[in-house]
């Protein structure tokens, strides 16, 4: 068992320059003769738009519209479809969707105008609920779709559920159902365009430079060469900066090609809780056979509210399924998913990408079986968790040692799990939960070789060598990381480790900072090129490109789902301790403690930060956060009405990690950004079921939602 300390010795130029608030926000610049954008958005959330009134425009205004765009039937941003419209015409089919952008020199004369642009629509009946989408209220979405199901899969494994069924003794089934989440990224989304020596180029807050390019430049036909993104430094992401970002650069790319200055677009935090997009409600109905007390299969029908865009859902639903039976072998089971459309603002990449849904479904499923059965969920549990070379949901195997077992060994430890479990009786007001997960890392299958096929650069100018990639920083610590490990094999001092904010018209494509795959992925091509230019160093200053290889005997097959869908997984475990005020339902926590598997750490002090915040953003996902939406609008509108955790509202965890380096990462890391966000919720709702003698099927739980709870299961 090996137990990892944060070294107090780990170097942080880049930390000491931020500390001297040089750091450069898209917000802090500003360029000669620069202007405003504001941008004009639905108030409907589906209808024909019959009318728009625009008050006459003072000198140097301009209201840019899709009539705008050059050549008509170009109006698609292309995430990985093409069907989220850069302007909407004729049409709405959400509240927020861009209508068109104002754009000035005077911020409060943009404001006024803003205010006095009158639209007025055909309102039709909006689909809002996965259960609307579901139903086809109002009539389905895109007629020639017949209904809204945007998006489906599913996955198979061992004898037909059918016969599996029929053998049954008893079918546990049951509904869970998780909320919206909002990124709450500390810097709000924000974009500049400008033209340089005849190209279109971007500063943004973003994490996927090279997405952007692609994404915008079929609205003026052009090609991606002709835009240049550079990243500013991007305060924060979760996701919500992976295709976002496009939804500004669109209209800003058909503005600044009517306009020709440099034009800026600023989201204020209203407008970015309210306007942009969030993690997938989801619906999970889980049908368990049981025989002798035993799980002899599972079928679950997944449903996730993609919005009114399909943007990147339906890759978000197929993590969903792969994580659908969590880290636990099922011997027979069947996964369907389906992506629901719905008159709401487009769901879109959150932390752990739609594995977080499935897994507090399946963990709180398998919690409650063991309530039924009467012992205790860990017991229970236990005797399910997957083991190397077992099969997993894709029909894969998995590839690594499965080291749960010694977590948890860890873990009840620490937290005395085996006595408080037994000691603090249902209802008791003390409760004490634990779960499992897993995180698969990087694209799925052969992606990273047949989707991304990733590319990184190193160039050597003396003794200094500057990496060349267009994976980007955004808190989660990747250009520390990333530059030890070109230090450590290129054995040089890190100051002598040069990495900058991509610029695309600067470095290679090394693919979205996405996926946690930029240090798993991106840092194995760097070490690659850092072994290489190491083996030539008498060659002087040098130049070393390498590109990604899927290792060979792990297939893949993208149109059936069948395969080895991850090379690595990351594996968590945490364990949370609650107080529950009886009288006012208020949850204290009293004690987190994780363990997390994540190959091998590169920088203790990174994966510590983010073991922190992900098990807290996690928390804050079960117990605080709730975002409603009403007929189509978000009834939170800022941070005051939707609550985000502080460091007051949780103690501080007892954090381990088990070492297990991973083959084809560098130093042995697997990636872990997401990992750590994939779990607590499920061990707060299964703490707070315990202290509360009652069982929750969705989150958020705050204390209004308890009380309800308790009033139902009382009657
Ligand atoms: N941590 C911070 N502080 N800020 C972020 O935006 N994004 C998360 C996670 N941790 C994020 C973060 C998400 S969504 C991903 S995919 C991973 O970091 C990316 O990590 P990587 O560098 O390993 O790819
Ligand atoms: Mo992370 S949700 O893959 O950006």
């Amino acid at each position: 068992m090996s137990y990892t300390k944060i070294s107090d010795k780990i170097e942080r130029v880049d930390a000491r320059t931020k500390a001297r608030g040089e750091a450069m926000y898209v917000c802090d610049m500003s360029l000669p003769d620069m202007l405003y954008a504001y941008m004009v958005r639905s108030t409907c959330p589906r209808g024909k738009i019959l009318k728009i009134d625009v008050p006459n425009l003072p000198k140097g205004y301009k209201f840019i519209t899709a009539d705008d765009i050059p050549q008509k039937g170009n109006n698609e941003l292309w995430m990985i479809s093409k069907d989220w419209r850069a302007f909407a015409k004729d049409y709405v089919l959400y509240v927020g969707e861009t209508i068109g952008l104002l754009v000035g020199p005077d911020r409060t004369v943009l404001k006024y105008l803003r205010d006095n642009i009158h639209i007025e629509y055909e309102m039709e009946e909006p689909a809002v609920t996965i259960d609307d989408g579901i139903a086809s209220k109002g009539g389905p979405m895109f007629p020639e779709k017949g209904n809204n199901v945007f998006c489906s899969l599913y996955c198979e494994k061992g004898r037909p559920m059918e016969e599996v069924f029929a053998e049954a003794d008893e079918i546990f089934e049951e509904t869970l159902e998780t909320g919206y989440q909002e990124h709450v990224h500390l810097e709000t989304n924000g974009a500049i365009v400008t033209m340089e020596d005849g190209k279109f180029v971007f500063y943004a807050s973003a994490q996927c430079p090279f997405y952007i390019r692609k994404s915008i430049a079929g609205i003026l036909g052009i090609s991606v060469d002709d835009i240049i993104i550079r990243q500013c430094t991007t305060g924060g992401a979760f996701g919500g900066k992976e295709h976002f970002p496009d939804v500004l650069c669109g209209p800003l790319l058909v503005a600044e090609n009517v306009i020709r200055k440099p034009i800026k677009l600023i989201f204020d935090r209203e407008e970015d809780t309210q306007f942009s997009v969030k993690r997938h409600p989801s619906k999970c109905v889980y049908k368990t056979a049981l025989k002798d007390g035993k799980i002899i299969g599972m079928d679950a029908k997944v449903y996730y509210n993609v919005g009114a865009y399909l943007s990147s859902s339906f890759v978000v639903l197929q993590r969903g399924i792969f994580h659908a039976n969590g880290v636990y072998n099922i011997p027979s089971t069947h996964l369907v998913g389906e992506g629901i459309g719905t008159n709401t603002f487009p769901t879109c990449a959150f932390r752990g990408f739609g594995a977080p849904q499935t897994i507090f479904a399946v963990e709180t499923h398998m919690d409650h079986i063991a309530h039924h059965l009467g012992v205790d969920p860990l017991e229970f549990k236990k005797d399910y968790i997957i083991k190397q070379g077992e099969e997993t949901v894709t029909n894969g195997h998995i590839i690594e040692e499965v080291k749960l077992p010694e977590m948890l060994d860890v873990i009840t430890k620490e937290s005395d799990y085996w006595r408080k479990a037994k000691e603090y009786t249902p209802g008791c007001g003390k409760g004490i939960g634990i779960s499992m997960y897993l995180h698969g890392g990087a694209f799925t299958g052969n992606g990273e070789q047949a989707i991304i096929k990733a590319h990184a650069r190193l160039v050597r100018t003396g003794d200094k060598v500057r990496i060349e990639v267009g994976s980007t920083e955004m808190g989660q610590g990747f250009q520390t990381s990333l530059r030890k490990i070109a230090a450590n094999t290129l054995q040089l001092p890190i100051e002598n480790i040069e990495y900058n904010n991509p610029d695309t018209s600067k470095v290679v494509d090394s693919g979205p900072t996405a996926a946690s795959r930029s240090t798993m992925i991106v840092g194995k091509l760097v070490e690659r090129a850092a072994e290489e230019m190491k083996r030539r160093w008498d060659e002087g200053d040098i130049t070393t490109e390498v590109e990604y290889e899927h290792p060979e005997g792990y297939p893949w097959d993208q149109s059936t789902f069948r395969g080895d869908a991850y090379l690595g997984w990351g594996w968590g475990v945490a364990c949370v301790e609650v107080e529950v005020d009886k009288l006012t339902n208020e949850v204290k926590t009293v004690g987190i403690w994780t363990s997390h598997d994540i190959g091998h750490a590169i920088d203790e002090l990174i994966v510590h930060g983010q073991v922190n915040g992900g098990i807290i953003q996690s928390l804050g996902y079960a117990s605080m956060e709730k975002l409603e939406n009403k007929n189509g609008f978000f009834r939170q509108k800022r941070m005051s009405d939707y609550v985000i955790p502080t460091s007051m509202d949780f103690p501080r965890q007892f954090y381990h990690l088990q070492e297990n380096p991973y083959p084809w990462g560098p130093q042995g890391a697997k990636g872990m950004g997401e990992l750590v966000f994939n779990g607590a919720d499920a061990a707060y709702v299964d703490a707070v079921e315990r202290a509360l003698g009652t069982t929750f099927n969705s989150i958020p739980i705050p204390p209004e939602d308890i009380e309800e709870a308790l009033k139902k299961n009382a009657q």
